[in-house]
């Protein structure tokens, strides 16, 4: 009998790989970042092979430390960094480095389509808006800019796919993605949950490049990468794979991941609800009968949490390890009037503008390191506040509480910082490695290692409670002061 199951967890800044057992705890791990290549300012891309080498040799040396074999795992789930585009040939050859969703390049082909008074058609169809964020447009640029390719497309030679069909067209020669990874491309119609004609037209995109959309939760073929034959079993992109993780099964549960970026997403259940500043989204979509059954999320993704106090660590210098980014903030009162507005890839939700970049505001002469690295942990507060009250106010529900992760979420003080901003309780589970938690149990349950969504929820564990102690009036008062700096920064590389 199988004891584990293995997360392969494929994000922006490294290659992860967990093996997990039935009560959800991790067994072993392995890690591998890898290179971040900025071709221009603003453009960011990945190179297909490292992606898969890394993930490879996590994968390896994760089931080796776990002193198991293929025998004993269940089954491997994929979670990924989501819109990231790669498109390879049917060698599996990539065509070009993976340009990744924080890259800006495509804000150009985004307002010409929005000219055309295209903007309403994706929104509608898709639940996204016209951004750089997501796939569709990159696609767009890639046959547009690569030579030759849009004829080899159109010929049917090439494969286009997010991050999760990439590695799991190496690992099995299947083509295919689940709904989750399918709504992030701005090619997919989450409604009637189809590839959309029209907006392949619009985007000028071939149907031929597209990969096979199946549930989340299910077998999508069998890889020999381990040595003996496993099955692949569940695919999300990570945030909503994090959100699978924290058991946030009910319509009005959501999360916090504070990574690279920090994304909420709260379950709204089996009807979309419809937002002007939010993303709408597919939160999961398992087999039930013969049609799957699709939950919807509304999300709110701020670009750029975690990455800020990478930036503090290798730009600024201010400390060697982003654990120790603590220590420093702690070590003053507050911030001392000093906001950090990190819009290095512009605005993402709910601000929505690729011009913004990043500004530092209130300083004075007695101005530290400390304060900004303080007002940079405040700085993913006051982003995810920005968002909670626009999906309060879009889904008409208030939060209770926020369940947490990533991580950043290691951080007591941005938790206690969290909840004083918010005046709400924050929650951290035991398991902070929620992204890989939940593309585990997605293909534990498709092998039936886990037998339901019931045995899951009662893995999910409290590791800490952060409750408000900041009065209202400061609260309020640190809040506007955030809000101004925000008018700071947008719009900045716009020149207006
Ligand atoms: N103690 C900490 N305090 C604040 N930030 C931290 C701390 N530890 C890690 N981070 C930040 O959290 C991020 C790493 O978290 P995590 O591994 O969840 O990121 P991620 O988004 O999953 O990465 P990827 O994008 O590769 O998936 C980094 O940006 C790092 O700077
Ligand atoms: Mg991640």
């Amino acid at each position: 009998m199988s004891r584990f199951v293995l997360a392969l967890d494929q994000g922006t800044s490294s290659s992860r790989a967990i093996v997990f057992d039935h009560s959800g705890g991790i067994v072993a791990g392995a890690q591998q970042p890898f290179e971040q290549i900025y071709p221009q300012p603003g453009w960011v891309e990945h190179d297909p092979e490292e992606i898969w080498r890394t993930q490879l040799e996590t994968a390896r040396e994760a089931v080796r430390r776990a002193h198991a074999g293929p025998g004993d795992i269940a089954a491997i789930g994929i979670t990924n960094q989501r819109e990231t585009t790669v498109i390879w040939d049917r060698d599996g050859r990539p065509v070009h480095n993976a340009i990744v969703w924080q890259d800006r390049r495509t804000a150009p082909i985004c307002e010409e389509l929005r000219a055309r008074g295209l903007e309403p058609l994706f929104r509608e169809r898709t639940g996204l808006l016209l951004d750089p964020y997501f796939s569709g447009t990159k696609v767009r640029w890639l046959l547009d800019n690569v030579p030759g390719l849009r004829l080899r497309a159109e010929n049917g030679e090439l494969l286009f796919g997010t991050v999760d069909s990439w590695l799991l067209y190496r690992l099995t020669g299947a083509h295919a993605t689940d709904y989750t990874n399918a709504s992030r491309t701005l090619m997919y119609n989450i409604f009637e949950r189809r590839w959309d004609d029209e907006l392949l037209e619009a985007l000028a995109v071939p149907r031929a490049l597209l990969p096979a959309v199946q549930a989340s939760s299910g077998v999508f073929g069998e890889t020999a990468a381990l040595g003996g034959a496993v099955p692949v079993a569940g695919i999300a992109g990570d945030q909503q794979a994090a959100l699978f993780g924290q058991a946030a099964f009910a319509p009005g549960m959501a999360k916090n991941t504070y990574g690279t970026g920090a994304f909420l997403l709260m379950n709204v259940g089996d009807r979309p609800v419809a937002s002007p500043s939010l993303l709408t989204t597919i939160a999961w979509g398992l087999p039930s009968g013969s049609r799957d059954e699709v939950t919807y999320a509304l999300e709110g993704s701020v670009f750029i949490a975690g990455a800020a106090v990478q930036w503090l660590r290798d730009e600024l210098g201010f400390f060697a390890r982003s654990a120790d980014c603590e220590a420093l903030a702690a070590s003053v009162a507050d911030s001392d009037g000093v906001y950090v507005v990190p819009a290095f890839v512009g605005l993402g939700a709910p601000h929505w503008d690729p011009h913004a970049r990043g500004a530092i505001v209130g300083l004075t002469r007695g101005s530290n390191r400390a304060h900004i690295t303080r007002a940079t942990l405040e700085a993913m507060a006051y982003q995810t506040r920005d968002v909670i009250e626009a999906v309060e106010r879009d889904a008409g529900v208030k939060l209770t509480e926020l369940r947490v992760d990533g991580g950043a979420a290691a951080n007591n003080l941005l938790l206690q910082i969290q909840a004083d901003i918010l005046g709400r309780e924050v929650v951290r589970p035991a398991v902070l490695e929620t992204t890989a938690l939940g593309a585990a149990y997605l293909a534990g349950l498709a092998v039936g290692f886990w037998a339901d969504r019931e045995d899951v929820s009662r893995n999910w564990r409290v590791d800490r409670r952060f409750r408000p102690q900041m009065s209202a009036e400061r609260r309020g008062e640190l809040y506007r002061g955030w809000q101004r700096a925000v008018e700071r920064a947008k719009g900045w590389a716009g020149g207006g």
